[in-house]
Order: C-alpha cells, then sequence, then structure tokens
C-alpha cells in the first residue's frame, strides 16, 4: 500500500504549476497520482478551515460550564452508571488517540490540523464524562483518579499505521460513537426501548448526549468527506482499506478497559450498542453514505475486478465501479468542493488561494467506456 500523504507533503513545482493551468471547465483532463494528491490535500485544508468555523460557531458548549451538574442525577440504575464509567473510560485515551495519528498524517497540513482541532473536541468528552460519573455520587475522586491512572497504564496502539486505513477507521468508528451518544440520549430522555433504562429520564444527561452526539456527528462528517476523496480520486486503494478495516472493526481501547466485555453485555442490554445497531446504523448507514451496497458486494467487485484472462485468452476485468455508485460519490465530492469555494468567497480565499473541482480520471473513463 503506497503511502497516499507521501505526495501531498511538498508536490514538485511542475505538479502544481500543472495543475493550476488545468483550470476546471475546460477538457476533462488525466491526473497523475501526485496531481490527484495535490487535489486532495487542498480540499482537507479547505474543509478543515471550513470546519473551525463552524465548530466555533455551532458547538462552543464546555464541558463544566454548559450543564446543571448541580442537579445530575444521583439515583441512576447500575446500568446507567456503568455506562457512564464505560464512556468517561474509552474518553480516557484522547492524548493517545490524537498523539498516535498525529505521527501518521503530520505531513498532511489539512488532516493534522483537523486531528488537533478534533483532539480539542474529544478533550472535552472526556471532561464531560469525568463530570458525569463524580456527579453521579457513584464514585469518588479518589476512585476517578484510580480508575484513570489504571486506564492510562496501558497505551492505545493505533489499529492501522497508514493515513487511508485509518480515516476509512475513522469515518466507522465516530459513526458508532455517535450512535452510543444518541441513544444513551434516548435513555436520558426516558424514551430507551431496554426496561433496564426504564427510569434513568434526566435533563441534565440528556442535554449532555444532546451536545457531545452532535460532536461526534460533525467528526463522522468530516472523516466521510475525506474518505469519499480518496474513494473518488483512488477508488482502488480506497476500497481495499474499506475491507480492511470493516473485516476487523473494534471499538477503540476495547482490549485496554478493565472488564470490557461486562460493559459490552450493558451496551448489548441496554439497546445502546450492539451487533444489530453496528450492522446497520453503523456499517450500512456509513457503507451508503461512501457510495457502497453492503461489504459483500464490495468484496465481490473487487474480487471481481481482479480476474485474470478467461479461457479464450480475453482479460475480463469487471470494473469495481460497477459495483460502487459512484455517481452518488462524485455528487457529494462536487458539493463539498462548492461548499469550500462558498467558504473562501466568504473570506476572500477565493482570491488568493482557490480549491477547485476537478474530475476523477477513472470515472470518467468508465463512463465512457474504456475501463
Ligand atoms: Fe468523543
Ligand atoms: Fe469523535
Amino acid at each position: 500500500m503506497p503511502d497516499l500523504n507521501s505526495a501531498i507533503i511538498a508536490p514538485e513545482d511542475s505538479i502544481i504549476s500543472e495543475l493550476d493551468e488545468m483550470r476546471p471547465n475546460g477538457p476533462v483532463a488525466n491526473l497523475s497520482r501526485n496531481q490527484r494528491y495535490l487535489i486532495i490535500e487542498r480540499a482537507f485544508v479547505g474543509l478543515y478551515r471550513w470546519y473551525v468555523a463552524r465548530s466555533q460557531a455551532t458547538r462552543n458548549w464546555l464541558p463544566d460550564k454548559s450543564f446543571d451538574w448541580r442537579n445530575f442525577r444521583k439515583d441512576h440504575s447500575p446500568e446507567l452508571n456503568r455506562i457512564l464509567e464505560g464512556f468517561f473510560a474509552v474518553e480516557q485515551y484522547v492524548p493517545d488517540y490524537v498523539t498516535a495519528l498525529l505521527k501518521v498524517i503530520r505531513q498532511s497540513y489539512g488532516r493534522s490540523h483537523f486531528h488537533l482541532r478534533w483532539g480539542s473536541e474529544e478533550e472535552k468528552h472526556a471532561d464531560l464524562w469525568r463530570n458525569a460519573v463524580l456527579f453521579s455520587g457513584q464514585r469518588s475522586l479518589a476512585w476517578v483518579e484510580e480508575y484513570g491512572a489504571t486506564l492510562r497504564g496501558q497505551e492505545w496502539q493505533l489499529p492501522w499505521d497508514d493515513p487511508l486505513h485509518m480515516i476509512m477507521y475513522t469515518v466507522f468508528q465516530e459513526r458508532a460513537t455517535q450512535l452510543n451518544y444518541v441513544n444513551l440520549g434516548l435513555a436520558a430522555k426516558g424514551e430507551s426501548p431496554a426496561p433496564d433504562l426504564a427510569n434513568d429520564a434526566d435533563p441534565v444527561l440528556a442535554e449532555c448526549c444532546k451536545h457531545i452526539a452532535m460532536d461526534e456527528a460533525a467528526h463522522y462528517n468530516f472523516f466521510l468527506e475525506g474518505a469519499r476523496l480518496f474513494m473518488y480520486y483512488f477508488p482502488e486503494d480506497s476500497l481495499q482499506a474499506m475491507v480492511d478495516v470493516l473485516r476487523h472493526f473494534a471499538m477503540p481501547a476495547g482490549k485496554l478497559i478493565p472488564n470490557y466485555d461486562k460493559l459490552a453485555e450493558i451496551l448489548h442490554r441496554c439497546s445502546i450498542f450492539g451487533p444489530r445497531q453496528h450492522n446497520k446504523d453503523v456499517v450500512k448507514a456509513a457503507l451508503g453514505q461512501l457510495g457502497a451496497e453492503s461489504l459483500k458486494s464490495v468484496e465481490d467487485g473487487i474480487r471481481r475486478s481482479r480476474e485474470v484472462p478467461d479461457e479464450n485468452g480475453t482479460t475480463i476485468r469487471t470494473s469495481i465501479f460497477e459495483t460502487l455508485n459512484f455517481d452518488f460519490i462524485e455528487n457529494k465530492v462536487v458539493r463539498l468542493f462548492d461548499r469550500i469555494r462558498d467558504y473562501e468567497a466568504e473570506i476572500g480565499l477565493d482570491e488568493v488561494a482557490p480549491t477547485h473541482f476537478f474530475p476523477s480520471p477513472e470515472l470518467r473513463a468508465f463512463k465512457a467506456g474504456s475501463v
């Protein structure tokens, strides 16, 4: 697997000038791999700048001051209290989540700067769940400190060590995290279908879940847009990475948290998160947003795209484009570039550093019938 960031770091002058001369609206040109890397990097920078402005304007909450902690319920069910502790534990590894991935993507301006911003939002989540555990009245400060020290006694490791696999991983991971918080929010509003959480309505917890789930939705969207860029400009590498990630997917820190199996059982029993949510609300939903129908259809497509010559000596190369909805992906990518263009026009960046969309050469070739 090539390092899909390597060419983003310092593109040669010739690539920059070639790309800048190939203004959109002209004839569809072939794009070299390096030119595609540069287009993706520019889109990441534009999306990151847009994201920061939006994050500051719409999700600038504080884990201490945005919630009425004194009125947090102190008589929640044992199940709900275990869930709070579980979420606290998962978000405890923020320093590792930031440093480990930052080393992998540090050479991309757009991705690494976004990652710092992302880390600052995840850090608030850790503080929020720490407050929730303390204000639940079930655990002392000493317990929280000792548990935190136990958790941090081990370091979280990246599930994948390359930028492409990691962006695919984060798409599914953020979606799963969002779902966990949305479903806990239902319990906090007294709307959980789980009998164990029937008496856990709590307006303060509901506010917590609302804010944190909005953050996770924003994270999911950023990574989804990024994954679609790779899918659009490097479809074969991206599809393979997506399949690899889905075959081995596990939530972060599951191996580090003591008694994680018990937590997983409670999350499942309480309709917060289990195999059904994972398959339907995470994998199927995210695959749909990546232009794929199912993991099986993608695996079939990859297998077929690698077929060797048949008995007549004719090479059959059933294109992966047939298993993916690339019109959908292109439409979404174009809309992302539109959003970046509007943002840059608002600032005036369009006059000094405009970001342009370029069509994917593979898709154009496929549509022309030459793949
Ligand atoms: Fe989070
Ligand atoms: Fe997140």
